[in-house]
């Protein structure tokens, strides 16, 4: 997709939001607005150090759009919004639940005690942090760290949708049973959904331990182990552009 596309794409998702009558997206208008006159930018010749520097624009892009959101009572109660962090071109993407208390003080995933498993996780691949992105299905913390609402969901996770469709990574790790299940709208159980190779919006999906539950049960390491490196299969097998 050329940073054109991107930006197409971004302005029919806005101005789609508006039709359904979600006035709720700050600066939805503004939004617009911009989109249509980088719309005409689009237009004129770029070379592709341009192009790149175009595409990261628009998660940047996407971040402006959302970053104030107040579409659900989170918005109302976090400090931080939790957009998400690294490689905004990269092939494998995790996603966990939402935002704990570390990470709603930083405004960065996965930062705590269970970020730090999940860097190790993903240098035992023989990957680094920076290589991957991270994100979460809500942005904005839940009290307590109670698990996301269906209404929170709902109002989320076109977020994630629209991060998936700019940075098109090649496969999905999904963290813990509740990201699972939440991508899959299934309930099924996560040793059930283990193990297999899903489909999320035309994006490989495969599924392990949230580090959260690693750090509470040490055992699940072992089986994690084996799906980090069903990830890395997957990964090798992948022709990559
Ligand atoms: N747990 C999550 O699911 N996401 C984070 O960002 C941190 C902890």
């Amino acid at each position: 997709m050329n940073s054109g596309d991107v930006k197409k794409n971004l302005a029919v998702f806005v101005s789609q939001r508006m039709e359904m009558g979600d006035t709720e997206w700050p600066c939805g208008q503004e939004a617009l607005e911009t989109c249509s006159s980088l719309e005409l930018i689009g237009t004129v010749h770029r070379d592709s150090q341009q192009e790149s520097a175009a595409s990261d624009d628009s998660l940047e892009t996407l971040y402006e759009t959302v970053h104030g959101c107040l579409r659900c009572p989170l918005g109302h109660t976090r400090n931080k919004f939790v957009f998400g962090s690294g490689n905004p071109h990269a092939d494998i993407m995790f996603i966990g639940e939402a935002p704990g208390a570390d990470e709603d003080t930083q405004g960065i995933p996965f930062v705590g005690r269970a970020g730090k498993l999940l860097t190790k996780m993903i240098e035992a691949i023989k990957l680094r942090r920076e290589d991957v992105y991270i994100g979460n299905i809500l942005k904005c913390r839940p009290p307590s760290n109670r698990d996301p609402k269906p209404e929170e969901i709902e109002k989320c996770e076109p977020i994630l949708i629209r991060q998936i469709e700019i940075i098109r990574p090649k496969i999905i790790c999904a963290l813990g049973r509740i990201s699972g299940t939440t991508l899959l709208r299934s309930r099924a159980s996560l040793g059930s959904l283990r193990g297999d190779v899903h489909d999320y919006h035309g994006v490989k999906l495969i599924i392990t331990y949230h580090p959260a539950a690693l750090l509470r049960n040490p055992n699940w390491k072992i089986p994690a182990w084996e799906d980090l490196k069903f990830l890395r299969r997957e990964y090798d097998g992948l022709e990559l552009t």
